[in-house]
């Protein structure tokens, strides 16, 4: 009971703590939030309070702004918890674990159409960025060998990417030291062109990125034409420069819905390509792949051998322990969908996603800039003049619970303020209804059409409840 009123001081000191909870037990005094705590607590209570604090974050399942899977079937659930305390590095104590690793590399290899006699390989990462990180310093690397033998500097790498890359690519060019030549956007062009590789190409570029499914719109680099210019830039002028595909988001929607699109290992100067699980592979956070089309892209004096978990165990990566959860759920994905599989599930996400850019369309307020054609991502932006923003659209619908991002692009086109929605696999149809209803409904209030704050619709059906 709080009989007096507290001063200001001990109502923030008291803040540090965990109070006495009530109905499920108690610890004795409090439990501090920020200095490990003195003495220990029940297990149930500590779990409770964590629980309940956690109930503040956004709900997983109304979160459109992110690719990350948020929901998986109870038996991957299982493998999941079973596996929990495995550590991925340790091949002798766990090697089963890691044959099943090395069967998931030699299916996305497959499906990523290496060719019959390549020896590729690859590896699992935390997630793309890390990735997309190892792919790039082993382009860096052979660049780096092949100028030495030829005596020529190599203190002057630049890597090509387009401005509609994730942030990661940025990250990799600061991190490891290589000039970033990034292609701009345009008002009316969101990814890069195979003129504008071309122009600032040159013996010191490392390697071009190509993304399938960029994070800005969710549309597609022109993989086909930059690997042309490439192998003619290789017999007329003798540069060998490789092409990283960013698939994060790509790499397992497109090998389904559009096998006949080229833009992997079918293309001579694709050497490597990442692809996020965690997106559409459709596990949880966190895990990501990395193939090479060949063993011999990662040079050998970058990958070390340790001996301390048991038998001598190489490693490319730059993290060296994580669970073995998600790769094994990952496998139990693929094992469980298979192809027809994922063709069904990524088949239905992008027709949800084009019902959704339908109706958004259909509504008249919204210009639509990628429709899911190819990727189920629909981003739209407000037709002009509007009297609020999209930022003011996002706040609003997050009193429904709605997580829907809103963002500029970057320079050259930053006036550009768009809306994403990223649908998933446990977005239906009615989800889109409901989601669309809720948006014209935002619409309106911010227009000052109507002025009550944003709730469920009312029943149209004609029996009413009293409740
Ligand atoms: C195209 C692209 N590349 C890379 C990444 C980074 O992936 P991760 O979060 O798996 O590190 C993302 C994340 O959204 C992405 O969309």
């Amino acid at each position: 009971m709080i009989s007096k009123k507290m001063n200001l001081k001990k109502l923030q000191d008291s803040k540090k703590h965990y109070h006495k909870a009530c109905s499920s037990g108690y610890f004795e005094g409090c439990l501090s939030k920020y200095e490990i705590p003195e003495k220990k607590a029940p297990a149930n209570l500590v779990y409770r309070l964590i629980h309940d604090e956690l109930s503040l974050d956004g709900n997983p399942t109304l979160n459109l702004s992110s690719f990350v899977t948020t929901w998986m079937e109870p038996e991957a659930d299982r493998i999941i918890t079973e596996n929990v305390g495995k550590n991925l590095i340790d091949h002798f104590q766990y090697p089963q674990t890691q044959v099943i690793h090395d069967r998931i590399i030699n299916m996305l290899g497959r499906l990523y159409n290496a060719p019959e006699d390549a020896d590729f390989t690859g590896m699992a990462c935390v997630g793309s960025s890390e990735a997309i990180m190892l792919a790039l310093l082993a382009h860096k690397w052979t660049w780096k060998n092949c100028r030495e033998k030829e005596k020529k500097a190599v203190d002057k790498p630049n890597i090509i990417f387009g401005s509609d890359a994730h942030v990661c690519w940025d990250k990799f060019a600061k991190y490891f030291d290589v000039e970033p030549r990034v292609i701009p956007m345009e008002p009316d062009r969101f990814t890069i062109s195979r003129d504008t590789v071309e122009e600032l190409i040159d013996e010191n570029t490392i390697c071009v990125g190509a993304i399938l499914g960029t994070t800005f719109t969710g549309e597609m680099d022109p993989i086909e034409e930059i690997n042309e210019l490439l192998v003619n830039i290789k017999e007329t002028k003798g540069w060998d420069i490789p092409i990283h595909v960013d698939a994060a988001s790509g790499g397992f929607v497109i090998p389904f819905v559009n096998p006949e699109l080229r833009w992997d290992f079918r293309l001579s100067h694709v050497k490597s390509i990442n692809v996020s699980s965690h997106k559409y592979g459709l596990v949880y956070p966190s895990i990501g792949w990395l193939i090479f089309r060949e063993k011999n892209n990662i040079p050998e004096d970058l990958v070390f051998y340790v001996n301390y978990l048991g038998e001598e165990t190489p490693t490319y990566s730059l993290n060296f322990s994580s669970s073995s959860s998600m790769m094994l759920a990952q496998y139990y994905n693929l094992l469980r969908f298979g192809k027809e599989g994922y063709k069904e599930i990524m088949t239905l996400i992008l027709e949800n996603a084009r019902y959704l850019a339908t109706l958004i369309e259909s509504s008249d307020k919204f210009d639509i800039l990628n429709s899911a054609e190819f990727f189920p991502v629909v981003t739209v932006k407000l037709k002009q003049p509007a009297n609020y923003t999209v930022f003011e659209l996002s706040h609003k619908l997050r009193e429904r619970g709605w997580i829907l991002p809103a963002y500029t692009l970057p320079k050259n086109a930053e006036n550009l303020s768009l809306m994403r929605v990223v649908v998933k696999e446990n977005f239906s149809r009615e989800m889109a209804d409901m989601l669309f209803d809720d948006i014209m409904r935002a619409c309106e209030i911010l227009e000052g059409n109507k002025e009550e704050e944003l709730e469920p619709e009312k029943s149209t059906d004609e029996r009413h409840f009293i409740t």
